[in-house]
């Protein structure tokens, strides 16, 4: 219970929105929805991927890192775009998704990454100065190994939706 409604209400109220009416009645919004979020998650991704591997220290090492973090801008923008497209997918469907447990799990490890950024910018990033130019220290080059791990994951467990329970 949340302040008197339970999560249950909270699923009801959001699969009864008329937003959420007009994409289970209409067929187009489905698809146009995941189209959406199929192009934004892989700009997402691409441009995390990238991070990753520069703080990881394997991919443009020559490159200074605040050049390569200028694609930081297009993370946000894709994001956006990504969650409110996975928002109007999930919303006609509440109860069935929240109780799939690869959506669950993808969700938890959305939740990782960005804890994993969070951790990143009020870390290491804060001394970026010291190493903008040489080899990332330790915790940038952890920091952008459980990034790219936990990425992989999350769009296996995307693409895993439809076949799990
Ligand atoms: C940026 C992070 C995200 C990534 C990388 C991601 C990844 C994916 C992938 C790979 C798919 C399968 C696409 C396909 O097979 O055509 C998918 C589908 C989906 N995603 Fe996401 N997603 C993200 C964020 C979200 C969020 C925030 C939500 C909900 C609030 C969401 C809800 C959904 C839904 C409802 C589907 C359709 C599942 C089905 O086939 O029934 N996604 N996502």
């Amino acid at each position: 219970m949340l302040q008197g409604i339970s999560l249950q209400e909270i699923l009801t109220r959001l699969e009864d929105l008329p937003i959420s009416q007009e994409i289970t009645d209409n067929p187009i919004w489905f698809p146009v929805l995941e189209a959406m979020h199929v192009v934004s998650l892989g700009l997402v991704v691409g441009a995390v991927l990238f991070l990753d591997l520069r703080l990881m220290g394997v991919f443009a090492r020559k490159e200074p890192m605040h050049e390569a973090a200028k694609v930081i801008g297009l993370i946000w923008l894709a994001a956006g775009l990504a969650f409110m497209s996975g928002f109007l997918m999930f919303a006609p469907a509440a109860s069935r998704y929240l109780a799939n447990t690869a959506f669950d799990l993808k969700m938890g490890l959305i939740f990782l990454a960005g804890l994993n950024m969070l951790v990143l910018h009020l870390g290491v990033w804060r001394r970026l100065a010291d190493w903008n130019e040489s080899a990332p220290p330790f915790a940038a080059r952890l920091a952008g190994a459980v990034s790219l791990t936990l990425w992989v994951l999350i769009v296996i467990l995307g693409r895993m939706v439809p076949f799990t329970q």
